[in-house]
């Protein structure tokens, strides 16, 4: 870490909503003979600093949002290339951001500092010298070589409600040696610990790709709507030809259409998501906000002098820079834009933190999102780093509340309790990226925090080691609850409870072993049996019914090993029989749905799974996708049947959570999957059915491509397979004649057989 010089400035006077956004700037002399120059940037706010009118690096919504006032990121960039022998300037402007903004449904803003501030620190070296600028309080009255604060042309700005930008207002070389800021004024200097700073490990947020517009209408309301094709978290780029100055161009942001055509913007609740532009009358105008952000399939247009054309308008998708790690494509293409949904919603969640969704005035941190989703996104994405971030800010949040959050970084006012499934985040999601990447570190760094949470939940056990106190959010968002009570569902919220923790002793057992805890492994044991004992005795007979005979019931039994062998073959029969008996529909939430499939898959019912997955009926996974849907909802039955929003208060139409189904189906149908940590062994076992000839899937694993695909040609299957170097494979041939399973090291393998059965 660098020896910090800087402090944090900013405009002497507290930010008030809808404020417009400092812009800083200062001038400085350097000589010839430079070497090498960094510059560090980070602020409270969201930053886009500026090096002799260009902008430095190519990061937006900077620094992201973490728990700030212990982990604030800071950027590094090597500025060399943009430095001059003789003035420079420096500068930035800093949107109010996570930092200064409204987050949550109250609106609350001012959560971590009550205006914008900035902290740079230039570092050019010489060949016998090295030279710091950096943000320092002004001089009275201040000159041009002190930090200086102005306006410019973002005149108000948040990440709910949107930007506002006066290109008129706007300041031709503000951050150019020679631009006159004699009108700046002074900055102070803002408080704020230097302890918090780090440099930045995560991927910044980006503008990914840009998606053309599809199709221009005309809403009931004579405004022009355009339609991006996908529901996306980022923002339009507009291009203008021959404004008029001061022409003010309105956009709003919803992901869907009423049935009549106007904008539904419901999803958004109470986050404006409108962004406004005011031409400053050049020939030709381009702009896109970089203080906001939005999540939106479709926008309104107010303000354009006719109907814009299919190229005014681009999206901007922005979240996260991860790699893509996994795909999968069959020949089946409902399948395909469900696996695309999952994908595309781990997209507009991964944006800076793992959020629930990137349209309403929530995107936060939510635990039970991240933790039902998690086995989807190890697979689709590197998100080592960024989980690995998060999972800091969870653990800093969970000692100083003492209670594991909710959310992470928490905003959220209502206290914490400890929960299954959104608590237990702490142990699943650590041993999942532990399974993936196959480093342990990230186990012994958040042990005292799994501790922390198992020995809190192992104290609220009552004396048969039964979770059934307090609060819990059990199969959150279950089909069947009543429409404004997601958490009313119809499995009983401690079963639940109980089935996790039965997950989270044994991970615990498990962690203990590998970091070699001996003494607390004895306890985890100890603890698991009893939960184990408990589930048993309160909630399944000796037959196998699991109590109150819901899909999520069986499925978690099942899953999670709390069943003994005659009892899971009797509860696999129960589950098809339910799953059946409802016409393959879906009845369960969040704890239940990444499930539900595999249970019937290992009890011997994979055509259940089969019809299930392809079940289009309402709440069903194919619905969404037959209405259109280009991400996961909140809820199957978000869009009604007759195309209408369903009006609960919670209906995101992009919440990763459900979108865990993508697991099974690459697993499963895909037919890859990891037997060690890291991917060292890996196994290949596709399981074909629901009619269809082709799956494939790919994964770049830690280790290198692995794939699988295959084919049914003229009763033949063909079976392709890729092992990447280190690890071995062992195959189980589908529908084999033989049954035939191998053994494979590094390389391409193929099969090619006549098909045993009805294929
Ligand atoms: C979020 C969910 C979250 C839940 C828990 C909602 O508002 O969008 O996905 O997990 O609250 O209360």
């Amino acid at each position: 870490m660098p020896q910090w010089k800087a402090q944090f400035i900013s405009s002497p006077k507290p930010c008030e909503e809808g404020d417009p956004a400092p812009y800083f700037r200062k001038t400085f002399d350097v000589e010839p003979g430079v070497r090498h120059a960094t510059v560090y940037v980070t602020a409270l706010g969201v930053v886009e600093a500026h090096l002799n009118g260009s902008r430095i690096g190519d990061a937006v919504l900077a620094p992201g949002w973490t728990a700030y006032r212990e982990r604030l990121m800071v950027a590094e960039y090597d500025v060399t290339d943009l430095l001059s022998t003789g003035p420079n300037v420096m500068g930035a402007i800093v949107g109010e951001g996570w930092a200064v903004g409204a987050l949550t449904w109250n609106k609350s803003n001012h959560h971590y500092a009550d205006r914008p501030a900035l902290f740079m620190q230039l570092e050019i070296e010489y060949a016998d010298r090295t030279e710091i600028v950096s943000t320092a309080p002004s001089s009275a009255p201040a000159k041009d070589s002190d930090w200086v604060v102005g306006p410019g042309g973002v005149r108000a700005n948040g990440l709910y409600d949107g930007e506002v930008f006066d290109a008129q207002l706007e300041q031709v070389g503000w951050a150019a040696p020679g631009y006159d800021a004699t009108a700046w004024w002074p900055t102070i200097s803002y408080d704020w610990p230097m302890s918090s700073l780090r440099l930045s490990s995560v991927p910044p947020i980006r503008r990914i790709e840009e998606l053309a517009a599809v199709e221009v209408t005309v809403s009931p309301t004579g405004y022009p709507i355009i339609d991006f094709g996908q529901n996306i978290s980022g923002w339009v780029h507009l291009t203008l030809n021959n404004p008029r100055r001061g022409q003010d161009i309105t956009i709003r942001h919803a992901e869907a259409l009423k049935p009549d055509g106007a904008l539904e913007r419901e999803t958004n609740r109470t986050a404006l998501a409108t962004d406004r532009y005011i031409a400053a009358g050049h020939e030709r105008e381009e702009w896109e906000p970089r203080f906001t952000i939005h999540g939106f399939r479709y926008i309104e247009v107010e303000g354009w002098r006719g109907l814009p054309s299919l190229d005014d308008f681009r999206a901007v998708v922005v979240h996260s820079d991860m790699d893509r790690t996994g795909w999968f494509e069959s020949s089946d293409a409902m399948l395909n834009r469900l696996h695309e949904n999952a994908v595309w919603s781990m997209r507009d969640n991964f944006v800076g933190i793992p959020t629930d969704c990137p349209q309403r005035d929530e995107r936060l941190g939510w635990t039970g999102d991240v933790n039902v989703f998690i086995a989807s996104a190890t697979y689709l994405y590197d998100v080592e780093a960024v989980l690995a971030s998060w999972l800091s800010d969870l653990m800093i949040e969970q000692r100083s509340h003492g209670v594991m959050p909710r959310s992470a970084p928490l905003v959220d006012p209502r206290p914490s309790e400890p929960t299954a499934l959104w608590g237990d985040a702490i142990v699943n999601v650590p041993w999942m990226l532990y399974q993936e990447y196959g480093r342990r570190e990230v186990l012994r760094r958040c042990w005292p925090a799994m501790r922390a949470f198992v020995d809190e939940v192992a104290t609220r056990l009552d004396p048969r080691g039964l979770w059934n106190t307090g609060f819990q959010y059990g199969d959150w968002a279950d089909p069947d609850a009543p429409a404004r009570e997601p958490g009313q569902a119809k499995t009983d919220k401690y079963l639940v409870a109980q089935a996790y923790l039965a997950r989270t002793t044994d991970q615990m057992v498990r962690i203990a072993e590998l970091l070699g805890e001996d003494e607390a492994r004895e306890q985890y044991v100890e603890l698991d049996t009893r939960v184990r004992l408990g589930f048993q005795e309160a909630y399944v007979t000796q037959r196998g019914i699991v109590k109150d005979e819901t899909a999520t019931g069986y499925a978690l039994a099942i899953c999670f090993g709390l069943l003994t062998d005659e009892q899971q073959t009797y509860a696999g029969k129960r589950l098809r029989g339910i799953i059946a008996g409802r016409g393959h529909i879906i009845s369960s939430g969040f704890a239940g749905i990444p499930f539900v499939t595999d249970a019937l898959t290992m009890t011997g019912h994979l055509d259940t799974a089969y019809a299930m997955l392809f079940q289009t009926q309402c709440p069903s996974f194919m619905y969404p996708v037959t209405m259109g849907a280009t991400t996961f909802w909140e809820r199957w039955d978000a869009i009604l049947p007759d195309g209408h929003l369903h009006r609960t208060g919670m209906t995101s139409l992009n919440h990763y959570a459900l979108g865990a189904i993508s697991d099974w189906v690459r697993r499963v149908v895909g037919g890859l999957s990891s037997a060690a940590p890291g991917w060292s062994q890996i196994v290949v076992a596709p399981r074909p059915g629901g009619g269809l000839t082709t799956a494939e899937t790919s994964h770049v694993t830690p280790l290198g491509l692995a794939s699988v695909k295959w084919q049914i040609r003229d009763g033949e299957m063909v079976v392709t397979v890729v092992v990447p170097d280190g690890a071995t494979a062992r195959i189980v041939l589908p529908d084999h004649p033989e049954g035939l399973v191998a053994t494979e090291g590094p390389g391409e393998h193929e099969w090619a057989y006549p098909l045993r059965g009805d294929h």
